[in-house]
């Protein structure tokens, strides 16, 4: 037998990506392909890249260059892009970084093996179709090997919503929802091999519409019920959603299903109803502000989390003050801000621009407000006695870290908890960034 060959993969950007990097190196085990945490000893080289902002996809090219040394030592060393920024650039890529062998974009990664081929008979691998086919029924089946608690499950790719900043619906396509079965059968291999909680992934993941086992258009939170039925399943939780497809179902969903968790990511960019009629979002911050009352009426103790950015082209000091006023109304448990980053070939890179100070000064106010809310709420957890999903042993001896319902990370000093544990736990105190706690008797 040959010695295996190694694989490093190095994901940037968003949960789907992570699904992705774990798909893609399953299907070049297939080639005889192991994962190796360092690109020193790798014999292939996968950045999976995000090209959500200028700086995410600017980083990709300084990694890129410092694979030079590694290329000059070892000739045989395969250089591979995948991701958002091969989508979106293609063959640029290898234009300006000639040490690149392979580019393949979001929807065609199921033909890596062939394009991994290629490369080794000395020639370049391009692919960034949207093909026909599904890719997910042409990847290789998972593998069975035992892993941690927690997995993320792609459910829908692809958005249709066309914001005015965003590059998704260029690197990612029109909205594509896999079958119910297929996602059943992922959900209970899963949990075979150890996972206890599963967060479904879209780039739009509450404008799921699957064909389910009856042929009939099951909607997110229908797949979620039947997600509730998978024995040794605890916990479910679901990214990144957009407002305006909250369903009435989904919503009740929060009130009644056993296993969907009290923390929702729900992002509204902006709290200005003129900036959000500008970034093509088709909703005011009232209407935003109103399904968070429906959704909290549902569950009370609902913990909002959400995306924001400062500065999109035109936004005013007034502007701001109404996102502003917006955080201040929600009470966020958590919450992403960033600065708008030009997009080239997006509606918004052709508008009058704000100046790079202002866009400084906003996120600053914005993030010290976010952090408030953010600390507020966890510090409320203390006294409470929460669900505890235990993932791996702390940075102190005989010390458990796990993930609350709200999404919190939990320190328990305890030799009795494994990983994949759930557990009830007292909370004691909070920290800058986690929360303690002892086990509840
Ligand atoms: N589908 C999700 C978001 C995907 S991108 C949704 O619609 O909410 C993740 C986040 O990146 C967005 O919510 C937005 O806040 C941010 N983002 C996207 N494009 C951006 C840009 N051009 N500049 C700055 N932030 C951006
Ligand atoms: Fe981008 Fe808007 Fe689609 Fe989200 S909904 S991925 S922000 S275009
Ligand atoms: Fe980035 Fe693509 Fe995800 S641009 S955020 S990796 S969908």
């Amino acid at each position: 037998m040959t010695a295996p060959k190694k694989l490093y993969i190095k994901t940037y950007g968003c949960q789907m990506n992570v699904y992705d990097s774990e798909r893609m190196a399953e299907a070049l085990g297939g080639q005889g392909y192991v994962e190796t945490k360092t690109p020193d000893d790798a014999d292939m080289i996968l950045l999976n890249t995000c090209h959500i902002r200028e700086k995410a996809a600017e980083k990709v090219y300084s990694e890129l260059g410092r694979f030079k040394g590694l290329k000059a030592a070892r000739p045989d060393l395969k250089i591979g892009v995948a991701g958002c920024v091969a989508q979106a650039e293609g063959q640029e890529i290898m234009r300006r970084q000639p040490l690149v062998d392979l580019v393949v974009g979001p929807q065609s990664y199921h033909r890596l093996p062939e394009m991994e081929a290629k490369t080794r008979a000395g020639e370049k691998a391009l692919d960034t179709d949207f093909p026909e086919e599904d890719k997910f029924e042409k990847l290789r089946a998972r593998p069975k090997a035992k892993r941690g608690p927690t997995a993320f499950l792609t459910v829908q790719e692809g958005c249709d919503k066309f914001c005015a900043f965003c590059v998704v619906p260029y690197t990612r396509g029109a909205e594509v929802s896999r079958p119910v079965d297929r996602l059943l059968t992922e959900a209970r291999d899963l949990v075979e091999r150890g996972v206890r909680e599963i967060t479904l992934l879209g780039q739009n993941v509450n404008a799921y519409h699957g064909v389910g086992p009856d042929g009939a258009d099951w909607s997110l939170a229908r797949l979620i019920w039947a997600l509730n039925d998978v024995d040794g399943l605890e916990r479910i939780r679901f990214t990144t959603s957009h407002p305006n497809d909250m369903a009435e179902d989904l919503i009740e969903a929060h009130a009644d299903c056993p296993k969907l968790m009290p923390y929702l990511h729900l992002p509204v960019q902006s709290g200005s109803d003129r900036i959000l009629k500008r970034m093509n979002r088709s909703h005011t911050a009232e209407q935003y502000l109103r399904l968070i009352e429906r959704l909290r009426a549902a569950r009370p103790d609902l913990h909002m989390s959400g995306d924001f950015i400062v500065g999109f082209p035109e936004e005013t000091e007034a502007d701001f003050r109404d996102t502003m006023a917006l955080v201040e109304a929600v009470q966020y448990g958590s919450a992403f801000s960033f600065k708008y980053s030009t997009r080239p070939g997006t509606p918004a890179a052709e508008r009058a621009q704000v100046s790079e100070a202002e866009k400084d000064d906003r996120l600053q106010r914005l993030q010290a407000l976010l952090t408030r809310q953010q600390r507020a709420l966890q510090d409320a957890m203390v006294g409470r006695e929460v669900s505890v999903l235990f993932e791996k042993s702390g940075r102190m001896p005989g010390q458990m870290v796990g993930k609350s319902d709200y999404l919190h990370a939990v320190h328990v000093d305890s030799d009795a908890i494994a990983p994949g544990d759930l557990a009830r736990v007292r909370i004691v105190s909070s920290g800058p960034n986690s929360l303690a706690g002892e086990l509840s008797r």
